[in-house]
C-alpha cells in the first residue's frame, strides 16, 4: 500500500463512523466525507434506539467507538464492559435486524502476549488485561449477533497527535536531552490514516472472513518506534535509551510479544499494508505541515 486512497462514492455514501471523534474515526472522516459520522455526543453507541434512529438497510459500519483507557480499565471494569461489550453488542444487533453491515475495531491485547512469532486469528485468545478481556467480551458479542460482521484487530495506533506516542516522543524530543523507552515490548506500530484505508477497502468486501488483523507490516518495541521517530524528524537516536518495563510500571500490565499476523489480510485479497517505517515517515510529514 503506498497512500491511503478515498473509497468509491456509492460506497462511501452508505458508510456511517460511529466513534468519529477518536483517532481512527477522524482518519476514516478524512478518507471519506461522504460517510456519515458520530462522535460520543451525537451517538452513544450503547443506545439502542439511538443507534436504531441513525441506521438505514443497506449501511456498513464502522464502529471505532470504544473504551480505549487501558489502565483505568483496571478500576473502571463496568465502564470498560459497557463500552467494549454492551456497545458492539447493541450495534450487532440494530446492525442484523435492519440489513446493516459492521465492521468493527478490536485490538491485539486480546492476547495472552506469550508468543515468539506473530499472532494469527486463528491463535487462541487469552487477554491479561481488563481492557483486553472487555474487548474480547465485545467481539465475541458481535459475532454471535450479527454473524456477518467484520472484527479487525488492529494495534500500537498513532497519528501523531494529541497524546498518542509518536506525538509523545515529539514533544519529548522538544523538551528533553534525554527520554528512557521500553525496549521489552514489540507490537505492530499502525498509522491510523493506513487503518483507515485498510477498513474502507473491507468496506467494499463483505465476503472476506469475519476475523481479521490489519496493521501496518514488520514490528518494533516501543524503544525501536521512538528512535525511528527521532531519527525522523532528524534528532540524534542516541538520545533515546532502551529500559526494561519494570522501569514504567503501569496499572495494566502490557503484553510482552503482541505482533499481529497479516495472513488473513492478504489471503482475503485484501491490499498488504506497507511497512511501519515508511508509514511513519508518511505521518511525521503530515504532523509537521
Ligand atoms: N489506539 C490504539 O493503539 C488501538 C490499538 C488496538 C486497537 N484499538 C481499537 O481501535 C478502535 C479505535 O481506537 P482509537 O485509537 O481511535 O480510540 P480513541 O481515539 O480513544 O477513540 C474512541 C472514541 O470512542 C468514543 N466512545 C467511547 N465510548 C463511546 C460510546 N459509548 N459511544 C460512542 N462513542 C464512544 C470516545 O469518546 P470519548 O473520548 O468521549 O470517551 C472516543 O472518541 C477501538 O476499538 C480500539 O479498541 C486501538
Amino acid at each position: 500500500m503506498t497512500a491511503p486512497t478515498a473509497p468509491d462514492s456509492a460506497v462511501s455514501t452508505h458508510l456511517v463512523v460511529t466513534g468519529a471523534r477518536g483517532q481512527v474515526g477522524r482518519e476514516l472522516l478524512r478518507l471519506a466525507p461522504a460517510a456519515r459520522g458520530y462522535g460520543r455526543a451525537e451517538l452513544d453507541i450503547t443506545d439502542p434506539s439511538a443507534v436504531r434512529a441513525v441506521l438505514a438497510p443497506g449501511d456498513v459500519v464502522l464502529n471505532c467507538a470504544a473504551y480505549t483507557a487501558v489502565d483505568r480499565a483496571e478500576t473502571e471494569i463496568e465502564a470498560a464492559y459497557v463500552g467494549n461489550e454492551t456497545g458492539p453488542a447493541v450495534l450487532a444487533a440494530a446492525c442484523a435486524d435492519l440489513g446493516a453491515r459492521l465492521i468493527h475495531l478490536s485490538t491485539d491485547y486480546v492476547f495472552p502476549g506469550t508468543h515468539d512469532r506473530p499472532y494469527d486469528t486463528t491463535d487462541p485468545t487469552g487477554p491479561a488485561t481488563v481492557y483486553g478481556k472487555s474487548k474480547l467480551a465485545g467481539e465475541q458479542a458481535l459475532l454471535a449477533r450479527c454473524p456477518d460482521a467484520h472484527v479487525v484487530r488492529t494495534a500500537w495506533v498513532y497519528a501523531g497527535r494529541g497524546g498518542d506516542f509518536v506525538a509523545t516522543m515529539l514533544r519529548l524530543e522538544r523538551e528533553r536531552d534525554t527520554v528512557d523507552v521500553v525496549d521489552d515490548q514489540l507490537g505492530s506500530p499502525t498509522y491510523a490514516a493506513d487503518l483507515a484505508a485498510a477498513l474502507l477497502e473491507l468496506a467494499g468486501r463483505p465476503d472476506a472472513p469475519r476475523v481479521l488483523h490489519a496493521t501496518n507490516a514488520g514490528q518494533a518495541s516501543w524503544f525501536e518506534l521512538a528512535r525511528a521517530v527521532f531519527a525522523g524528524v532528524g534528532a540524534d537516536q542516541g538520545r533515546v535509551r532502551p529500559c526494561d518495563s519494570s522501569a514504567h510500571p503501569r496499572p495494566a500490565r502490557r503484553p510482552a510479544y503482541s505482533v499481529l499476523s497479516p495472513r488473513s489480510w492478504n489471503e482475503a485479497g485484501l491490499t498488504p499494508l506497507r511497512d511501519w517505517r515508511t508509514a511513519l515517515e508518511d505521518a511525521l510529514v503530515r504532523v509537521s505541515d
